[in-house]
């Protein structure tokens, strides 16, 4: 497994791969690294002859409040991880070389950004597009493979790659559950038990919705009654937004159809949990 902590090796890493006529695939990552990442990237390895993972806490997608500062890390564990998963390059650069003096340039995907997260994060998919932008860049990979949990984002980067006319295939990953219903995240870590059984709730709340939906419900506020009550019982009082949107442009459905997202963002004791289901 090659430790590659530079632009410019990276760069020429990719370059000799592609050259040898091997496809990349790619899987971008923060760090901290949990189950769900690890399906993903073993989805990613076997798609292609060479997989890189990159490990780089952005803080362009940070606001000034958030986390960036306590975000887990613990790259030697990480290393660890993905050495037994078999991945072939690892990337890690530092943060003085991506956010070289006076940066300025940023990417912007001017209406997708808004809804959900956008609303409650400002600057934080404009952090998002521009760095996996630059991933992209250096890289240079065939596919690049996102999670579902972070849905939104997974529109953002279609869109720009899309929009920006990238030559990389974006491959999308499920969810990836716990056993009680939980989508793994790496913010979990700041969960006690008490908190991670409370969290629960907000997995239970989107398959309430999805059951009712299967037995031909579509109105969004009967939709979304019963799964703040479930919410309101578990005591979760800080729901930042609980949505039906378009599955594509993220647009507020008052009708629910079939391909429709139902997208959540919770704060539990300050740690901020997201989660979605497809109708
Ligand atoms: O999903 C994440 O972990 C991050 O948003 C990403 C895609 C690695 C960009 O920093």
């Amino acid at each position: 497994m090659k430790l590659i902590d530079n632009i410019a090796d990276m760069k020429s890493y990719s370059d000799r791969i592609r050259a040898e006529g091997n496809k990349i695939s790619f899987v971008p990552t923060m760090g901290a690294l949990h189950t769900g990442h690890l399906k993903l990237i073993k989805n990613a390895n076997n798609i292609s002859d060479i997989c890189v993972v990159s490990i780089f806490i952005n803080p362009a997608q940070f606001g000034p409040t958030e986390d960036f500062n306590k975000y887990p890390r613990d790259l030697d564990k990480d290393k660890g991880l993905l050495k037994e998963i078999g991945v072939d390059a690892i990337f890690f650069p530092k943060l003085e070389d991506m956010y070289g003096d006076h940066f300025q340039t940023y990417v912007e995907v001017e209406e997708l950004q808004k809804p959900l997260c956008g609303k409650l994060r400002p600057g934080h998919f404009k952090g998002v597009a521009t760095i996996v932008l630059k991933l992209f860049n250096i890289v240079k990979p065939h596919y690049a493979v996102f999670g579902e949990k972070d849905y939104q984002q997974l529109q953002v980067i279609k869109k720009m790659v899309c929009d920006l006319n990238l030559d990389v295939d974006i491959i999308s990953h499920p969810i990836v559950r716990e056993q009680s219903g939980l989508a793994m995240s790496s913010r979990n870590d700041y969960l006690d038990s008490g908190q991670r059984e409370k969290a629960c709730s907000i997995s239970q709340a989107l398959f309430n919705i999805k059951q009712q939906f299967d037995t031909g419900i579509t109105d969004r506020n009967n939709l979304l009654d019963s799964a703040y009550s479930i919410l309101n019982k578990a005591n979760i009082d800080e729901i930042e937004y609980l949505e039906i949107v378009d599955g594509k442009n993220l647009i507020e459905k008052k009708l629910a159809g079939p391909g429709d997202l139902v997208a959540i963002a919770a704060r539990l004791d300050g740690t901020r949990l997201i989660d979605n289901i497809r109708l």
